[in-house]
């Protein structure tokens, strides 16, 4: 049978997913919005590539949640993206709501839905839907490790001149400027980057990516990147609607892993049609534990913030 993917919010990030899932033969494709006529305009315009594209996937516009009934996975992309000078933070008061009221009209219809949350700052996001939906956690997940992860390996690939398949590597931590790179783990083909790499020479691309969402604010100057992002959320719809198992960088809820209890981080985790069927509990170095702390520090006034709103 057809898998059913809705997702909330139809801009940048929304148009983008919903365009990969039907090209690249993942899902029929639920595009909800507030803004009338919106939703509907993309997706039929969509549909209208569909004979040059060479694919029957249905791509379906909506102000109403109600096509959305019975999804096998939602992305929610719904809220405000950043203007240059913004943080990812500055987001969370109009965020919260919008996501709250999002996780609600989804999670009354599809009650066995996996939500792959996009909308920042994205740990606190996770939160908003994880509390509001009363799912398990292992049915919400949050996109920001894959992107992070895929920044870095986009960056060494332009470095070395070589495959971007060919860059193996590992982003942990919160979807911000503590982000936590781990260089023990990226690898070209097995090989450790550190033999390709001066030591300072690869802090430099570290950091540009953890800056990498603001260099890009910084260039489109009126919103934030969305093919990247839309890769991404598809990438973990695939291995969830499939049951690939791929091992991915994800924000998870938590539970003592880790050392963190009751907070989206991001971590490896095993997605498949169960949802995070897995967290990989690597044993990090001192400073790696101390770098991933410190990004749980950041995640946890945010969501400090959220219990004041009562969320
Ligand atoms: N219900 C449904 N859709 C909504 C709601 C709502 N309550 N509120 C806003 N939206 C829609 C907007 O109408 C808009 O079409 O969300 C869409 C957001 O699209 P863009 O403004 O293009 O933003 P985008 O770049 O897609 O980013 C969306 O993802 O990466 C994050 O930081 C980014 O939080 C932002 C989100």
């Amino acid at each position: 049978m057809r898998k059913k993917v809705t997702v909330v919010g139809a801009g940048n990030v929304g148009a983008t997913a919903a365009q990969r899932l039907a090209e690249k033969g993942v899902a029929d494709v639920v595009l909800v919005d507030i803004v009338e006529g919106m939703p509907q305009g993309k997706a039929l315009d969509l549909m209208e590539a569909a004979p040059v594209e060479k694919h029957d996937f249905k791509i379906l516009g909506s102000n109403s949640y109600d096509p959305s009934e019975n999804s096998d996975v939602v992305i929610i992309t719904a809220g405000i993206a950043r203007k240059p000078g913004m943080s990812r933070d500055d987001l969370i008061k109009t965020n919260m709501n919008i996501v709250a009221n999002v996780t609600r009209e989804i999670a009354s219809r599809s009650p066995q839905a996996t939500l792959i949350i996009v909308s920042n700052p994205l740990d606190a996001m996770c939160h908003v839907a994880y509390k509001v939906s009363g799912f398990d956690r292992k049915k919400v997940v949050g996109m920001a490790g894959i992107l992070d992860t895929a920044r870095y390996r986009c960056f060494l690939a332009m470095e070395l001149g070589v495959s971007v398949e060919n860059i193996q590597a590992l982003v942990l931590g919160g979807h911000g400027d503590t982000m936590v790179p781990l260089p023990r783990f990226t690898t070209v083909t097995g090989i450790p980057v550190t033999e390709f790499i001066a030591p300072a020479r690869l802090e430099e691309i570290i950091d540009r990516t953890r800056n990498g969402g603001a260099e890009i604010v910084s260039l489109l100057k009126t919103g934030s990147a969305y093919y990247a992002p839309a890769s991404s959320a598809v990438e973990m719809a695939e291995s969830i609607l499939y049951d690939r198992k791929k091992l991915l960088p994800c924000a998870a809820m938590l539970d003592g892993e880790y050392g963190i209890k009751g907070l989206f981080i991001g971590v490896p985790v095993k997605l498949g049609e169960g949802g995070i069927e897995q967290i990989v509990e690597l044993k990090l170095l001192p400073e790696e534990d101390a770098a991933l702390k410190n990004s749980a520090a950041a995640v946890q006034k945010l969501v400090d913030f959220l219990a004041q709103e009562g969320l």
